[in-house]
């Protein structure tokens, strides 16, 4: 569990972690290259493991030296992906675009990951059946398909993990496919700048409509991993809500573009500069109204549980509405724990007063950004000990020691 004494403002400089959503996929896109892959700024995190894990089970090499990870997959030979392995974390779908394209089929137990709701496949799979494969899904995952083909595919909904895998499957697929309705997020982004560093040829990059020339050899690249919006935005929420003065050095403030105006609504100041964000807070906050989360360039639905956190102790109203996960809001019974008064409304709507007082506590992490909740609330005041922080450490990289360094007290027991 994480020990914290808050109350105290936080000052200094840190160095933010490369991106967790963004460094997975590009894990298992590193499978359909078939050679040698270095990247750089791999967070070291339970979920980066878990991936290097299921490409060495798949015969790859891979080399850690900190944020440097080598990856070769030239030797790669197809298996079965039994649950041991997948059930861990929700990206070790994404295997099933690399096996897909790499070997023209994929047997897989189905992926784990927070729990948010029912995050089914269904978008992936019917994206797999476009382009000629043949999908069963029973107590585990079986796909063939060996002769891809490229063609149009709608997704009903922008989901991230469906582009990402479609993506994959669409680069192997020969011809050209149309992806519509794609997700937007910057980490789909950096997907495809290393796709395209690799030799894929992708257009509408950052657009709901990608089109993909598929079937071109790919070769290995050197690549950095893009720095984690939403570990940056978790540090902005504890400097805002604790005052202070901090800065995010190694960062990048356009990734955080339509975030960030949500601090200056709430009172802080900002300082920008090209790969540097500073935030002055006072610890005084505004509420800011309504807020909904969406899809990319929407509020995200990774930051919620933090703004949430922030805001329960600001003056004035915020109602919090929910569209993209069903059970987002399940952290909030523990938040309470920690002095934070927030009203549940619907299962997707949550009424924050304002002005609540953190008196600290005891409280578990259910899921990862509900737990980095828990922490930014502990900071405010009192002292607390957050339990369940196996959920943390799958998407922050020593969360303990970033606090450490802000001057912040938190420690692991
Ligand atoms: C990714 O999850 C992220 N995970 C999530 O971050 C993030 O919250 C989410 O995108 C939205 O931004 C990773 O990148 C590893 P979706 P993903 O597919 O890809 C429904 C974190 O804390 N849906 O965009 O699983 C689904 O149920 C994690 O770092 C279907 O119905 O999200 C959800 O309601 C948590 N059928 C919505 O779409 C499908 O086939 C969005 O899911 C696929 C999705």
């Amino acid at each position: 569990m994480y020990r914290l004494e808050g109350g105290r403002p936080l000052r200094g400089e840190l160095a933010v972690q490369g991106s967790k959503n963004s460094c997975l996929p590009i894990l298992a896109a590193a499978l359909l290259v078939g050679g040698k892959v270095v990247l750089h700024r791999c967070p070291d995190l339970a979920d980066t493991r878990s991936m290097a894990a299921i490409l060495e089970y798949l015969g790859c090499r891979v080399l850690r030296s900190g944020g440097e990870w080598e990856v070769d997959t030239s030797c790669a030979f197809y298996r079965p992906l039994p649950a041991a392995l997948t059930h861990s974390l929700r990206s070790s779908s994404i295997f099933m675009g690399a096996l897909l394209g790499r070997f023209g089929r994929v047997k897989a137990a189905y992926p784990g990951g927070c729990d948010l709701g029912r995050r089914p496949l269904d978008y992936h799979l019917s994206g797999f059946e476009r382009l000629g494969a043949v999908c069963r899904a029973n107590g585990s995952i079986e796909i063939e398909g060996p002769r891809l083909t490229g063609a149009v595919i709608e997704l009903p909904f922008p989901s991230v993990g469906a582009t990402q895998n479609l993506l994959l499957a669409a680069v192997a697929a020969q011809g050209e496919t149309v992806l519509r309705g794609a997700a937007r997020e910057p980490e789909v982004v950096d997907l495809i700048q290393f796709l395209t560093a690799c030799g894929a040829q992708i257009a509408g990059m950052g657009t709901g409509e990608l089109k993909i020339q598929g079937g071109r050899p790919l070769h290995g690249c050197e690549y950095t991993v893009m720095v984690d919006r939403i570990a940056a935005a978790t540090y902005l929420c504890m400097g805002a809500l604790c005052g202070g003065e901090i800065a995010l050095t190694n960062t990048t403030p356009m990734t955080l573009y339509n975030i960030l105006p949500l601090f200056q609504k709430m009172g802080c100041e900002l300082a920008l500069r090209y790969d540097r964000v500073g935030l002055r807070s006072t610890g005084k906050l505004r509420g800011l109204g309504g807020l909904v989360t969406a899809p990319h360039p929407g509020l995200p639905t990774d930051i919620q549980p933090l703004l949430t956190a922030v805001l329960a102790a600001a003056q004035g109203e915020t109602e919090m509405r929910e569209t993209v996960f069903e059970n987002r809001f399940a952290y909030l019974p523990q938040l309470r724990k920690l002095g934070a008064e927030v009203e549940l409304k619907s299962p997707r709507l949550a009424r924050i007063p304002g002005g609540s007082r953190y008196t600290g506590g005891r409280a578990e992490a259910v899921d990862l950004r509900g737990g980095a909740a828990l922490c930014i609330a502990a900071l405010r005041a009192g002292q607390s000990e957050i339990g369940g922080i196996e959920h943390i450490l799958r998407g922050y990289e020593q969360l303990d020691r970033a606090v450490q360094a802000l001057g912040g007290r938190m420690e692991k027991v």
